[in-house]
């Protein structure tokens, strides 16, 4: 009998788990010759440079879950605003020899596999057809292009993953930091869709490879066809915005590319064949989106409205600041209000970026709660769904019998945020603990605080449809994008870390069997930065234009 798409993708969760005796299969040392080339290009495709026209949009971060006064019209300055915010660059870094590209969406060991294409129709100053964004110059490349129709406009994004990307480095568990990335990625073009006052919403369609161009056989010969060279289509989303309509469905977007001029040959990235992960290619093929429909469910309305962030920063400016930390500083500690603030707004709301969200919320917070003002540094648990909070904390029971809700001694903490305080600790076991877990990073240990976002894995990959799975890792990333922003407005600092030692972290908090697994980590705190790293402009070719 062969493997069903759940037992595939159960499998490989399994195989891919770092271990204190040994990490996950990998590539032992790098292969330099083999390094993934960072931006994949299609020469001899029309190339369209996009306005670097954010700040003509810009607002205060605090006002993002309101539409903006005047309404945004979808065009190729709003257009250009949008990739420019969720994937454009946001400035070069170099040390010594070492030249390297930041962007808007943060990425596994910044390997950066997620690529993204427009689908559009009727955008003043944007043909008709199919574009890749090219963030190095931030550029449409014209992929497939049509004659202009008349009818209402309408605009969609389709993100995809080059998956050698991350397994040039990662190996094996490559697979769960491109889902992860891809979380982070639909978080980041939510948050720039909603400075527009626009929204993202995923729509089915089973034709997607067909419509990106990903399965043209000339433009991808068999022998270059291999797992190094392709991109798995990963989401379709709709832009929501007044003037535009649904994008069509999958039937006539097929028509209609195939009518269109196909132009550009995309790039190689892997330099030098050779390297293969079979698990990857199963586990990808187990967990594809098979549904045909959009499910449209939307995250439920149970919680008081999230105040208004107090910053007066501006989301465009704290969307372009946001890095990751490379070193925290052990002698800051954090205010409790913004520590709180930061939990409530990872909270699933139907607003930004959660209205993306179609999978039912299945990540809660395990927290190691290090430095935040007035709070025993200890263990603590933030369901994050009444369900969770119903059943996590009597899952937790055994080990942590005098956990106790934060709400009860602290008058300041929000009572609906459900945050439990399972255990205090003393500072340095809690360091070495954190520090532990996280692949003794220090990161993980001199922050204010870290956490492992525990993801609801029997439910997610149990209903024989392996996209749950893909889900999972995605509602983790979202969770992280949120928390990367939130820091940034608090003047901290966050930094996701895909690195941990997944059954050691179950057994600190005492849970058996494969219901809840951890799926991701993540940890804030105040940076201490690097004046060796040199920073430059992220377009200096255009340098006029640039902020
Ligand atoms: C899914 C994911 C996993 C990550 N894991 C780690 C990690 O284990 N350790 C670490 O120091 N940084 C980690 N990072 C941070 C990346 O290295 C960082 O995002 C990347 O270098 C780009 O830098 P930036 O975030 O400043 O733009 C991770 C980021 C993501 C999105």
């Amino acid at each position: 009998m062969s493997d069903t798409s759940q037992d595939i993708v159960r499998a490989y969760h399994g195989r891919t788990k770092h271990r204190f005796e040994a990490y996950a299969e990998g590539p032992g040392q790098l292969d330099w010759d083999a390094q993934p080339a960072p931006f994949r290009h299609y020469p001899g495709a029309p190339l369209l440079e996009l306005p670097l026209a954010a700040d003509r949009f810009e607002r205060c971060y605090g006002r993002l879950p309101e539409k903006p006064e005047n309404q945004i019209d979808a065009d190729l300055d709003s257009l250009g605003a949008l990739l420019e915010l969720s994937f454009g660059i946001t400035a070069w870094k170099s040390w010594g020899p070492s030249r390297w590209a930041l962007r808007c969406n943060p990425s596994s060991g910044n390997l950066h596999p997620v690529e993204a294409y427009v689908l559009s129709a009727g955008l003043p100053g944007v043909p008709d057809g199919l574009h890749h964004y090219e963030p190095e110059n931030h550029a449409l490349e014209g992929r497939a292009l049509t004659a202009p129709g008349d009818e209402a406009p309408w605009l969609a994004i389709g993100l995809t993953s080059i998956m050698w990307r991350e397994a040039w480095k990662y190996g094996e568990r490559a697979f769960r930091y491109c889902q992860l990335d891809i979380g982070h990625a639909i978080g980041a073009l939510a948050y720039a869709a909603a400075l527009l006052g626009w929204e993202i919403r995923p729509v089915a369609n089973p034709a997607m490879a067909h419509c990106l161009g990903l399965d043209r056989a000339d433009d991808f010969p068999a022998s270059r066809y291999a797992f190094t060279e392709i991109e798995e289509p990963e989401i379709l989303l709709v832009v929501r915005a007044a003037g535009l309509r649904e994008a069509p469905p999958a039937e006539q977007l097929v028509a209609w590319l195939d009518a269109a001029n196909w132009q550009g040959k995309p790039t190689r990235i892997d330099p030098s064949p050779g390297y293969r992960w079979p698990a990857i290619d199963q586990v990808a093929a187990a967990s594809r989106l098979l549904r045909s429909t959009a499910k449209n469910e939307q995250i439920s309305n149970r919680l008081p409205d999230l105040p208004p962030h107090p910053t007066t920063a501006g989301a465009a400016q704290l969307i372009r600041q946001r890095r990751s930390g490379q070193r925290f500083d052990p002698k800051h500690s954090l205010p409790k209000a913004a520590f709180y603030r930061m939990l409530d707004a990872s909270l699933p709301r139907p607003q930004v970026p959660f209205s993306v969200q179609e999978s039912p919320p299945r990540i809660h917070l395990l927290l190691f709660v290090l430095r935040v003002d007035g709070l025993p540094p200890g263990l603590y648990l933030l369901p994050r769904t009444p369900a969770a909070a119903a059943e996590l904390p009597g899952a937790l029971a055994q080990r942590f019998a005098s956990q106790r809700p934060v709400a009860d001694v602290d008058a300041e903490c929000p009572a609906h945020l459900g945050l439990i305080q399972l255990a205090d600790m003393g500072l340095q076991e809690l360091q070495r603990t954190a520090r532990a877990l996280s692949c003794h990073q220090d990161i993980a240990s001199t922050s204010a605080f870290s956490l492992g976002m525990l993801g609801e894995f029997d439910a997610a990959t149990g209903d024989g449809d392996g996209h749950g799975y893909r889900e999972l890792l995605r509602e983790a990333g979202l969770v992280g994008q949120v928390l990367y922003l939130e820091a940034e407005a608090a003047g901290v600092r966050g930094t996701g870390i895909g690195c941990f030692f997944d059954d050691p972290v179950h057994q600190t908090f005492g849970l058996a069997g494969s219901r809840w697994q951890s799926v991701y980590h993540f940890t804030v705190g105040t940076p201490i930065n690097d004046a060796r790293i040199e920073t430059g402009p992220p377009y200096p070719q255009r340098q006029q234009e640039n902020p």
